[in-house]
């Protein structure tokens, strides 16, 4: 995607460092984030420099190629598995993440040449994945439709194109209007932040829309389809994805609209039997009781939004059950969100 007429990828690694867009501070500052060190790189996807299944997942496996590079230097073989435990414990809930590392991981036993070789193939395997998920999506999406979105699972998401929002770029590119509602994503606005800046940029027509307005929308027949990414989908279809989307779910069915979830294979957890045993991401609460902006001189700052001294929980994802579910829209086509056809995309 192109940011002020030049091509960026969401991450990207050069010669030892990882180069990732940092989207704390977007949609404020432009700002690229260079991780040197694979602690560096579990810095940023820790604190969200980088989020988004997807991107993690790229994050990731440049950190886990970063860690050879590094044992190498130090003459210290016990390093690599070291590092593989600590980026597994950024970020517990995206599979995409445990995806990407076992993949390097594995391949850098053969040299490091092949371990930078691995991550960089898992960019571009992303890219590819993202934009055929586009182009299945886009054959779902009538002209004039308007679509409501929850979190960020566009191009910043990923490596680039996305998931949730790659349908909607191929539809634009096709000639379709569109118009989307995007779900503000509290608490770190993900939507309100990050996916309208990615529809600004592309100009497509949207509107940000606070977190509890979906269903009144709905109700009033206002949206004709939602489409969310996932950041880990078990073997019988069940979605974990940003907090809020359960409920959007629920009301979609009330109100008979479709209800698709965007993915590419590497988001599903063939050991995962169901949503029951996906592990949620409890995050700090302090997400919830602030909020980030920027003041009258345009610095970021930080200010109370909720009561000084009251607790707070902040889980980062919730589950959908697979039967709220229309269809997954995957790099190898739309599917029935069952064990069946869930087991036939890997055969
Ligand atoms: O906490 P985040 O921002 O890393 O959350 C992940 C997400 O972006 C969403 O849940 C998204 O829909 C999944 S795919 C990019």
């Amino acid at each position: 995607m192109h940011v002020n007429g030049k091509h960026y990828r969401t991450v990207w690694m050069e010669g030892s460092t990882v180069f990732m867009i940092d989207q704390t501070l977007l949609p404020f500052q432009f700002q690229i984030f260079e991780a040197v060190t694979h602690n560096e790189t579990c810095f940023a996807i820790k604190n969200m420099i980088i989020r988004g299944a997807g991107a993690i997942g790229s994050a990731a496996a440049f950190a886990m190629a970063q860690a050879y590079m590094e044992a190498k230097l130090m003459n210290d073989k016990d390093h690599i598995a070291k590092a593989k435990e600590e980026i597994e414990a950024t970020r517990p809930t995206a599979y995409n993440l445990f995806y990407a590392v076992n993949r390097v991981f594995e391949a850098g036993k053969e040299s490091i040449g092949y371990a930078i070789l691995e991550a960089q193939k898992i960019a571009d395997e992303n890219i590819a994945s993202s934009k055929k998920i586009g182009e299945y999506g886009n054959e779902l999406i009538e002209d004039g439709f308007r679509i409501q979105t929850h979190c960020n699972a566009g191009w910043l998401g990923f490596v680039d194109y996305g998931s949730a929002l790659s349908p909607i770029y191929m539809a634009k590119e096709a000639g379709k209007k569109l118009y989307v509602y995007v779900d503000e994503t509290r608490p770190r606005g993900q939507g309100a932040k990050l996916t309208a800046w990615e529809l600004k940029n592309e100009n497509i027509p949207h509107v940000i829309i606070s977190d509890n307005a979906g269903a009144y929308y709905m109700s009033q027949g206002e949206i004709d389809m939602m489409i969310v990414g996932a950041d880990r989908i078990a073997a019988n279809g069940d979605v974990a994805n940003k907090i809020g989307t359960l409920e959007k779910a629920i009301v979609a069915e009330k109100y008979n609209i479709p209800f698709y979830v965007a993915a590419p294979l590497s988001t599903f957890d063939m050991n995962c039997p169901s949503g029951k045993e996906i592990p949620v991401e409890q995050r700090d609460i302090q997400e919830i009781l602030l909020q980030d902006g920027p003041d009258a001189s345009g610095k970021i700052t930080r200010i109370w939004v909720c009561n000084p001294g009251s607790e707070a929980l902040n889980p980062a994802f919730d589950i959908t059950p697979a039967d709220l579910i229309t269809g997954i829209i995957t790099e190898k086509g739309i599917i029935q969100p069952n064990a069946e056809s869930v087991k036939n995309l890997f055969v």
